[in-house]
């Protein structure tokens, strides 16, 4: 019964598409446990770009039960827009199952994702406007909506009725926005019903049975370990749980029957939005990484921040999610680089700080202690086995793992399913 679940372990956008795709082919099950349309992966096929949002990567290949579990926050509109773009493309998507559990995200979230945003001010958080804070908000609030609640029109008609009251007094009364119809709400969410409708079930007792029946499944993370509500550079997360602990919540899986944890690094560093940032590089060397990486938002196209490598952060997240292997993502992009630095620590007021300080405003002023490394300026992209990656890289790597204290289990080189170099098998 293996399960493994692949999760982020910096601030989202490590390339996990690509790593989730290449556990995908192998796995019977793949499932999304937490966020929304918020997340955006990026899988090439035969040279093909597929952008998801929503849908579980597995869901390019046949024959696959694709999960989209009760801890994500469901946009309708997005989901069936996804899922009619596979369909125009021949790909077939009877194998989706949704959560009766999941909660809807409505028209009034992404409107108060917005204003709420606005209204921050310099303090924003720079969310990706998808109505992810608001729709969690609900859930935690006991006033959202399930799935489960959107099949049945009249509990639908009920709930909604009662939400988009006093959604309507508060876009009004606190942002003089205009209010939303619930007529035309309600009309336009009863015909997304009735087309998600046959994809809707118990997705526990699914993934429990998967687990006795000795299936292969992968928990697919969204986000990551630095975007996670609780464990993450708080405000500056997202709202549910992107750690490997959150398949628990997220999924109704119990703890014991996950038994591989990877974890993917990015090569170097990237964060969206606001938020502290130790190894930003804010000069030639970060430009350059962002030209080489194309490193540009795939669900809001926002220029990335780029930086060094953090090991130091991804050894802490080494601790929260227990993690078993390394998944190393674009290494190819620092080609080019006549020498690198990773972070190992950090210093504060010349003090070398034991752990990541939970102060965000020390965790501005951290200083990072750097090791620098020659590069291997050389082009590594058509390099099929560790060995024959240059040495300098392979130091690069190597002294990564050791920092982490994680063995390395997977090397991209780049962005096809064949430039992959595996050193352990996760099923
Ligand atoms: P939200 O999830 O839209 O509320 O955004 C909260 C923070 O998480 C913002 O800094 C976003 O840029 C960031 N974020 C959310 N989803 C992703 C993702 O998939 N990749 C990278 N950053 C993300």
């Amino acid at each position: 019964m293996p399960a493994v679940v692949v999760i982020g372990t910096q601030w989202g956008d490590e390339g996990k598409g690509k790593i989730v795709d290449n556990l995908a082919e192998q796995a019977d099950v793949v499932v999304r446990y937490s966020g929304g349309s918020n997340a955006g992966h990026t899988v090439v096929v035969d040279g093909k770009e597929y952008k998801l949002h929503l849908l579980p990567s597995g869901i390019l290949y046949k024959g696959k039960t694709c999960v989209v579990a009760n801890g994500v926050v469901l946009d309708p509109e997005s989901i069936l827009k996804e899922l009619r773009g596979m369909e125009a493309q021949g790909i077939d998507v009877s194998g989706l199952r949704i959560s009766d559990r999941a909660h809807v995200v409505l028209p009034y979230h992404k409107k108060l994702d917005e204003l709420q945003e606005a209204a921050l001010g310099d303090a924003k958080i720079g969310t990706t406007n998808k109505g992810i804070g608001p729709c969690y908000m609900d859930k935690a609030a006991r006033v959202g909506i399930r799935v489960a609640d959107l099949i049945d029109p009249e509990v639908f008609a009920q709930k909604l009725a009662r939400n988009i009251a006093e959604k309507n007094k508060i876009l009004t009364a606190i942002y003089g926005a205009e209010p939303f119809d619930y007529a035309t709400v309600l009309a336009q969410y009863n015909e997304y019903a009735k087309q998600l409708a046959p994809y809707v079930t118990d997705t526990a007792t699914l993934l429990h049975q998967s687990v006795a029946k000795g299936e292969k499944i992968m928990f697919e993370g969204a986000q990551a370990t630095f975007l996670d509500l609780d464990h993450g550079t708080y405000p500056y997360v997202t709202s549910s749980n992107p750690i490997a602990g959150g398949v628990s919540t997220g999924a109704g899986v119990g703890p014991k029957a996950i038994t591989t944890v990877v974890g993917v690094v990015k090569a170097y560093s990237t964060r969206v939005g606001e938020g502290p940032f130790a190894t930003e590089l804010l000069n030639e060397t970060g430009d350059h990484i962002r030209q080489r990486g194309h490193e540009y938002g795939t669900t809001t196209g926002r220029p990335r921040r780029c930086g060094w490598l953090d090991a130091r952060v991804v050894r802490y997240a080494a601790m929260l999610n227990s993690l078993d292997y390394l998944a190393i993502t674009r290494l190819d992009i620092l080609d080019e680089l006549p020498s690198l630095k990773i972070c190992v620590g950090y210093r504060h007021n010349g003090r070398l700080l034991e752990e990541i300080p939970a102060s965000l405003k020390v965790l501005a002023e951290v200083e990072p202690i750097y090791e620098e490394m020659p590069g291997w300026q050389q082009d590594i992209s058509g390099i099929r086995k560790y060995e024959d990656l240059p040495l300098n890289a392979r130091r690069y790597v190597e002294r990564l793992s050791e920092v982490v204290g994680v063995p390395l289990g997977i090397v991209s080189v780049g962005p096809g399913r064949e430039q992959t170099i595996i050193l352990k098998k996760m099923f």
